[in-house]
């Protein structure tokens, strides 16, 4: 099995999956970092491990469809099977979701259906909530919304700061996003409706 991973920053969950492929604890290849952000850090971190990289230019394209359509041409040369999606700042189009159903995930730093969009942290630490955590999930068609696969608690201190918060939830990202790869590659993973099933949960 061939993997994708698509940034935009710091790349610090990418990080986290070439780790974890190095380790041997996923059984797949990495062999593509897409980016929309010519300046990610990510594509750094990628290039540091040997894996081909892809900066994409937006501003070359007019509409999300026919960047999606470029990306789908650099996923079917390099034969991706998966693609996970990492701090990548776009909405994918339908016509990517479509290409790859069920075969997209994605991380968000809050527990969904709660806090969705890009201020995920922040949104929650104002709301007052008590527990938060970042979620992967598969994409579909609708932002943050496709059938969760992991989640993690994160307890929100009374002096948390967005930063502080941050930190706690990237350590619990850096801890489910592999597992979650893992038990896709694994073929563990088994949608029904908005739920995924996962075989031999020990
Ligand atoms: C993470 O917090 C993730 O939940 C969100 O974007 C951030 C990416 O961080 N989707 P990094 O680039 O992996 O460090």
């Amino acid at each position: 099995m061939n993997i994708a991973v698509f940034c935009s920053g710091k790349g610090t969950n990418l990080q986290a999956i070439i780790d974890a492929v190095k380790k041997g604890e996923i059984k797949a290849g990495l062999s593509l970092v897409i980016s929309d952000n010519k300046d990610a850090y990510a594509l750094v971190r990628a290039k540091n491990a040997g894996i081909e990289t892809f900066f994409i230019d937006p501003s070359r394209f007019k509409t999300r469809d026919e960047f999606d359509r470029e990306v789908i041409k650099h996923l079917e040369r390099k034969k991706i099977d998966l693609v996970c999606l990492a701090g990548f700042m776009r909405i994918i189009s339908p016509c990517l979701v479509q290409r790859y159903k069920n075969r997209i995930l994605n991380i968000h730093p809050a527990l969904l259906p709660s806090f969705k969009g890009t201020e995920g942290i922040k949104d929650a630490l104002e709301y007052g909530v008590k527990i938060t955590g970042p979620t992967v999930h598969f994409v579909d068609e609708k932002m943050d919304h496709g059938p969760i696969i992991l989640q993690a608690a994160v307890e929100v201190k009374d002096d948390d700061t967005e930063e502080t918060l941050a930190e706690r939830i990237h350590q619990q990202e850096h801890i489910i996003y592999p597992k979650a790869v893992k038990l896709f590659v694994e073929g563990r993973l088994k949608i029904e409706g908005r739920k995924v099933k996962i075989k031999d949960q020990g």
